[in-house]
């Protein structure tokens, strides 16, 4: 078993800060999605993890170490990371150099490509892998030594949905066997089924850190409303506290509520409804509202975003 705990973490690259100031945990057992848009950070994090990069400030460890000081950091950390074929070799003899490396036998190379579902292509040299196949030898390269801690940077990128469903269900076993599983990606709805955990950090700020059950519950019920006198409904909601947004036509608009609450109050007030349908409030918007720059939902431990895009020098989050 193995925990992950990022801590107080800022690295800077010249005048560019990439993160800042980041803490969050990923525990055995659990599956934890590390989420943020392009440039939020996610590489340089898990680069500082695996000891590729030195932080500004702050650590990374490895059940109370640095990977650099781990007694043995290829049997405790599993890593994916982007590229590094060589596209003349073949796949087994990508994996026999590492596995060399890193002083595992024959009968891991087998068990690997068995585990990644590629033992059909072993002999098949990595430039002519298309890019999911390229993603399962990088797993494959990960389970070498069957280790406690598995750091995997976007794995779901170029897998097919049979491939997501695959790495769905071999991400799942792997944590119910008390494995500590972080995998990053920057579309929250593929994680949605794989994940317990989610981390979400946005400009290198932490901006939620919650099981995905948590995050589910702040979904709240959204519902499209459509009738002649949409001003006056408008403000009739408004006034009984309901948060209402405009819709596409001028005569629609989106209230933060259940249909059921809407339709009473504005038949209610004798206003004639054309339309009243379920809204598609789903995980991905409070995703989106999370990790841009307006003011995000409470969620456990979530940072407090800059005020704006005008809100001037990022300044450190506030955690509880
Ligand atoms: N070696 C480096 N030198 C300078 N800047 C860097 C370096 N590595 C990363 N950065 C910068 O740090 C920021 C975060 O980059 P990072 O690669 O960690 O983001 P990411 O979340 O992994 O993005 P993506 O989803 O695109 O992979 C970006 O602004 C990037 O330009
Ligand atoms: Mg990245």
């Amino acid at each position: 078993m193995a925990t992950l705990s990022v801590e107080g973490l800022t690295k800077r690259f010249g005048a560019v800060e990439a993160v800042s100031n980041l803490s969050f945990t990923a525990e055995p057992g659990r599956v934890t999605a590390f989420l943020g848009p392009n440039g939020s950070g996610k590489t340089t994090t898990l680069r500082v993890v695996l000891g590729l990069a030195e932080p500004t400030e702050g650590a990374a460890l490895i059940d109370g170490q640095r990977y650099q000081d781990l007694e043995r950091p290829f049997h405790t950390v599993g890593a994916l990371l982007d590229g590094g074929f060589h596209p003349g070799r073949r796949a087994r003899d990508h994996l026999r150099i590492l596995a060399t490396a890193v002083g595992v036998g024959d009968d891991r190379i087998d068990a690997a490509l068995a585990f990644s579902e590629i033992s059909y292509a072993a002999k098949r040299r990595v430039g002519g892998f298309s890019t999911g196949m390229k993603q399962r030898l990088g797993l494959a390269a990960a389970m070498l030594t069957d280790p406690p801690l598995l750091i995997l940077d976007e794995p779901l990128n170029g897998l097919d949905p049979e491939g997501i469903q695959w790495l769905r269900r071999t991400l799942r076993s792997l944590a119910d066997d008390g494995r500590t599983v972080l995998l990053s990606s920057h579309v929250l709805a593929e994680t949605e089924q794989i994940a317990d955990d989610v981390v979400i950090i946005s400009q290198g700020h932490l901006r939620a850190d919650a099981s995905m059950a948590e995050l589910a519950r702040q979904v709240t019920a959204e519902v499209r409303v459509r009738t002649p006198e949409a001003g006056r409904a408008r403000a009739l909601l408004v006034d009984n506290g309901f948060a209402v947004t405009p819709g596409d036509t001028a005569d629609a608009f989106i209230v933060d509520s259940t249909g059921v609450e809407v339709g009473e109050l504005l038949s209610a007030a004798g206003i004639v409804l054309h339309e009243l349908s379920p809204g598609e409030r789903r995980l991905e918007s409070v995703y989106f509202q999370l990790v841009s720059d307006l003011p995000a939902p409470p969620l456990p431990a979530a940072a407090t975003p800059p005020a704006g895009p005008n809100a001037g020098p990022v300044t450190e989050p506030e955690l509880p």
